[in-house]
């Protein structure tokens, strides 16, 4: 049986739905600073993150149940996510020119993470991970939007952490320990520094949370001249045979309306590669021809808000 206890799916009601629809046809959206019932519908879904117990993963479906019809176009998914975000927390600078909504598409097929470029950038799959790997301060959520899925491939895979942490003190408690001490991490895209930080730390409740995404630790164990010692290189592998498992694997191929929403260091993300059509676009070139849009995710990190006095 697959595990996919922790992953709950949403739909928007009829009523949420036809507002939207609304704001979309007259093309309000930039005015349209509050809609009162997609915050409620945010923070229910936040709600259920923080406090329901055995879910960490949402996938918001921007539909009612069962709609077939016409769906909305990218850029108002987009603005949607866009203004959902803003419900759900402060949204984090992503890179050195300061993006908070980040595109997540394959820039170029000649692009790898294994040369020196983001996981965003590319059509890689493999390389289970979370998000939290290039900033040393760590964020709740992360919310994934998408605009269009890809001609082939390209899955979504969610793997919970408790699942994964049960495992390693069942069967590895070696390489549970060694993950649990520092390794070296880049600051890849936002900043040409190191910093080190455990892979697997546990919050205030004892629940595990991770910080992965081994290309990235490579690269930084490089820089700083420190090997990867066999024990490392050892749980490292142990980690990825888990993470690779397919009874631990949540699949899904997102389509455009779903909406990913997650705890990012308690649950660990990644995809299958993919392949866009031959002359599929970029968003920022499509104009309206939406059904060439490549592969299109918008990522966004958000940090709980600070309480003002
Ligand atoms: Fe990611």
């Amino acid at each position: 049986m697959k595990n996919n206890k922790f992953v709950q799916f949403k739909y928007i009601n009829k009523h949420l739905f036809n507002t939207l629809r609304n704001i979309e046809k007259k093309n309000t959206f930039y005015a349209n600073k509050e809609i009162p019932e997609l915050k409620k519908f945010t923070l229910n879904c936040k709600k259920i993150l923080d406090f329901k117990k055995n879910i960490r993963a949402l996938i918001i479906c921007l539909y009612p149940k069962s709609y077939k019809a016409r769906k909305f176009s990218a850029q108002t998914v987009k603005k949607i996510l866009e203004i959902m975000c803003e419900y759900a927390g402060d949204t984090l600078i992503q890179n050195s020119s300061k993006d908070k909504l980040i595109e997540v598409y394959d820039r170029d097929r000649k692009l790898s993470m294994h040369k020196g470029s983001r996981y965003h950038q590319t059509r890689e799959g493999g390389s289970i991970h979370t998000d939290n790997v290039n900033i040393p301060n760590g964020w709740e959520y992360l919310m994934f939007g998408c605009l269009s899925s890809s001609k082939a491939g390209g899955e979504t895979i969610l793997v919970d952490s408790k699942t994964i942490h049960k495992e390693l003190n069942l069967n590895f408690a070696e390489a549970k320990s060694i993950l649990e001490k520092n390794f070296f991490w880049e600051k890849r895209g936002v900043a040409d520094e190191l910093y080190r930080a455990p892979i697997l730390t546990y919050d205030k409740t004892n629940q595990p949370m991770f910080r992965y995404l081994r290309p990235y630790l490579e690269a930084a164990h490089m820089k700083a001249n420190k090997k990867l010692t066999s024990k490392q290189l050892y749980a490292l592998d142990v980690l990825d045979a888990l993470l690779e498992t397919s009874k631990f694997q949540f699949r899904y191929k997102m389509q455009k309306g779903d909406v990913l929403f997650n705890l990012d260091s308690k649950v660990l993300h990644g995809r299958t590669s993919f392949s866009d059509a031959y002359d599929a676009l970029p968003l920022a070139k499509i104009k309206n021809k939406e059904s060439r849009l490549k592969r299109t995710m918008i990522r966004v990190w958000i940090k709980n808000r600070e309480k003002k006095n």
